[in-house]
């Protein structure tokens, strides 16, 4: 089969890394840059082309009407901001993307524009953005509003932003620097002009006051509605998906990259990047022990699946019986994620049967030996339409080395990761194939 795309998805941020983990926090603290930079150069040895850092700005407390399950488990808090960590990554890698979250709700479109376009300065090309659109109210009441506005309108907006910000991004013409000291111009000013904006929810004026990139930062999406995949498929280069059945993965492939032609687009430009999370073992016993442990349906098992939930959904699911069948929910946070949640088990299923289900099968999880992960994810690649994969997980050492250190010698084996990067930046390492 041919080369796949990898990346790593960490999904915890630039937050808590390791906690409940024996070795948590030994040689390294999660505050510091120093076990993130550690981290993206063996994902960079290993062949893997980008690194996304979620991000998030609450301290949930929507499970139970609490925080408690959420701090007493470091689970979405705390946190610290990802775009400070940007420069000491870049610093520690050469070709590796690092793509930081921003929140289309909560940053101003010039301001966003100038932190990256700055960004992409330092990183030569190698600077990616997620856009998320921060479905949670408890993110939009750090910021002035009483709730977050409703979700389709929430991606209109985002439409409108991504829009300023290219536009902010091209009000220099490339051949607006001239530099020439002979004659006196830094800048020719009749290739420098305003945008003059007016649209649903902005007014910008540009241009922006820092000058053309190398080339503009590779945009990741993980929209998951049908919204969402609108706004995806017409504006992003890659997008994050949760890895599900073949058949499954390649109907989300297929509505992305039709979106993207009816948009004008290149379908083979926009990368459908699966999220998986390996578990390697040594054989078939460690396989079977890990898999029991992950289906014991425990208290600790169950906060911790309806604290996620709760806080992805805005709905509290301390307030349902677990034996009962959940009502008609609807939320206006993430709708991918509820939906998800709720088809996991049949209609009329008790939310512990819903999450017994969940717990029973691997969801995320591939778990075997080095062997059997790349077994399967060279088949689930290939039958998925052959984008890729995003390795899911917190970066201390111990996961990311028992993690990769058994799995790259396989991958590489198999001609299934790359061995070398070309000069293209990030954009230009997704369209080597
Ligand atoms: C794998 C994955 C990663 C995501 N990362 C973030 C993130 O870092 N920050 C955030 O606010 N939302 C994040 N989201 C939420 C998405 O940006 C999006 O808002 C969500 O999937 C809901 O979209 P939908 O209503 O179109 O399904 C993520 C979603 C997925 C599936």
């Amino acid at each position: 089969m041919a080369l796949l795309h990898f990346g790593w998805f960490l999904g915890a941020g630039f937050g808590v890394q390791g906690w409940g983990d024996p070795s948590y926090g030994i040689g390294y603290d999660w505050k510091k840059p120093q076990v993130y930079q550690d981290a993206a150069r063996l994902f960079e040895h290993s062949g893997l082309d980008l690194l996304i850092i979620e991000d998030g700005v609450t301290v949930p407390d929507t499970y139970g009407g609490t925080s408690e399950v959420n701090l007493a488990n470091a689970r979405f808090a705390p946190k610290h901001d990802p775009l400070p960590l940007v420069p000491y990554l870049l610093s520690a890698t050469e070709n590796l993307g690092i793509v930081p979250t921003m929140s289309a709700s909560f940053y101003e479109p010039f301001t966003a524009a100038r932190l990256l376009a700055t960004l992409q300065h330092f990183a030569d090309g190698r600077l990616g953005w997620n856009v998320v659109t921060s479905g949670s109210d408890l993110a939009a009441q750090n910021y002035g509003l009483d709730k977050q506005i409703e979700h389709d309108l929430r991606y209109d907006r985002a439409d409108e932003w991504v829009s300023i910000i290219r536009k902010l991004w091209r009000s220099w013409a490339p051949e607006s620097v001239l530099e020439d000291a002979e004659r006196g111009v830094f800048a020719d000013f009749t290739k420098v002009a305003p945008i003059n904006h007016e649209g649903k929810f902005f007014r910008v004026r540009g241009p922006i006051n820092t000058v053309p990139m190398p080339q503009e930062p590779v945009m990741v999406q993980a929209g998951a509605s049908g919204r969402g995949r609108d706004f995806a498929g017409q504006n992003s280069d890659v997008i994050i998906a949760l890895s599900s059945t073949p058949e499954r993965n390649r109907q989300f492939r297929d509505s992305i990259r039709q979106v993207a032609l009816a948009a004008g687009r290149n379908p083979d430009h926009v990368k459908v990047l699966f999220a998986v999370t390996p578990i390697v073992t040594a054989n078939a016993e460690e396989t079977a022990s890990v898999k029991a442990r992950r289906s014991d349906l425990n208290q600790a098992a169950i906060d911790e699946a309806l604290q996620s939930i709760s806080y992805l959904s805005g709905v509290d699911f301390k307030a349902f019986d677990l034996d009962a069948p959940l009502p008609e929910l609807t939320t206006n946070s993430n709708q991918g994620t509820l939906d998800n949640f709720v088809k996991s088990a049949p209609p009329g299923s008790t939310l512990r049967e819903i999450l017994q289900v969940r717990a029973n099968r691997d969801g995320l999880a591939v778990i075997g030996t080095a062997d059997e992960i790349v077994d399967h994810l060279e088949t689930l690649g290939e039958a998925s339409g052959g984008d890729g994969f995003l390795f899911a997980g917190q970066v201390h050492p111990a996961n990311v080395h028992r993690t990769l250190d058994p799995l790259v010698p396989v991958l590489r084996r198999r001609g299934l990761i790359r061995r070398e990067f070309g000069d293209g930046g990030l954009r230009g390492n997704l369209l080597d194939f």
